[in-house]
């Protein structure tokens, strides 16, 4: 059994992804790009990727790193004021997309409904997604973080099909974590990890599909816990925010595996 879980995360997909937010202008985003590039060499065994505000995507689209799109409005095309399609993202170089991260729920308001919408375009696109959930504080000290992230994907995600389920990576990043350099414990991101793929199997009625989502974590992951967590038999890799603004320790962490 150990010896199958073993296996099982050794075939799943490993990814440690930079989210940096609303930061950074041009010049930076490119010497930033360029930094973890050279810096990567020939670690083939995670795969890299960064999510730069979507303004500079274009000027990042040659890089040898993967780019993607921090948010995008589900629609085709309209009248959505000051957002991105995703028809706009592709155009200039997003080859994946961020869905439901926390600060878009919480400070965007983003309805668990509102995500289903962008997951179903995105698929509709063929754009791969990384799906967010996780808890706030007050959740979690109530004892009911599971069933709020199951929701959280059983609301948002839970409709796909297999075939489509088995290509999405979701990423568990507790609200509580994130930026307040507080960290969940080992034991705390291995369990959700867990349960998280313990609630895929019992949708799908499939241990196979379950073990072949990667699931990342993210809040307040760097350097120096990044090797613990990603040593979990559920954890594969990590959403980063803070510690990606910097080419040393995003490279530090995507060498920890
Ligand atoms: P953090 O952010 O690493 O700065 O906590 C993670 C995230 O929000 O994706």
């Amino acid at each position: 059994m150990v010896k199958e879980k073993l296996f099982a995360k050794m075939s799943r997909k490993k990814i440690v992804a930079g989210n940096w937010k609303m930061n950074l202008i041009a010049q930076e985003a490119i010497a930033l790009v360029e930094a973890i590039a050279q810096l990567k060499q020939n670690n083939t065994a995670v795969e890299l990727m960064v999510f730069p505000p979507a303004i500079y995507l274009q000027a990042l689209q040659h890089t040898s790193l993967k780019v993607g799109a921090q948010n995008f409005h589900p629609a085709e095309k309209g009248a959505f004021t000051g957002e991105l399609s995703l028809n706009q993202l592709k155009d200039v170089g997003a080859s994946i997309v961020l869905i439901g991260h926390s600060e878009r729920r919480e400070l965007f308001l983003e309805s668990n409904s509102f995500l289903k919408e962008k997951v179903d375009a995105a698929i509709a696109h063929k754009m791969p997604i990384i799906f967010c959930c996780g808890e706030p504080l007050s959740i979690r000290e109530a004892g009911t973080a599971l069933e709020f992230v199951t929701q959280q994907l059983t609301e948002s995600l839970f409709h796909l099909s297999p075939a489509q389920i088995v290509d999405v990576t979701i990423a568990y990043e507790p609200i509580w974590a994130i930026g307040t350099g507080k960290t969940a414990t080992v034991e705390e991101a291995e369990a959700m990890h867990k349960g998280i793929r313990a609630a895929i199997e019992a949708h799908y009625q499939s241990s196979e599909i379950a073990d072949s989502v990667s699931i990342l974590y993210g809040g307040s992951c760097n350097a120096t816990n990044a090797a613990e967590l990603f040593a979990c038999p559920n954890v594969d890799g990590g959403l980063i925010g803070g510690a990606a603004l910097d080419a040393a320790s995003f490279i530090a962490i995507a060498n920890a595996f």
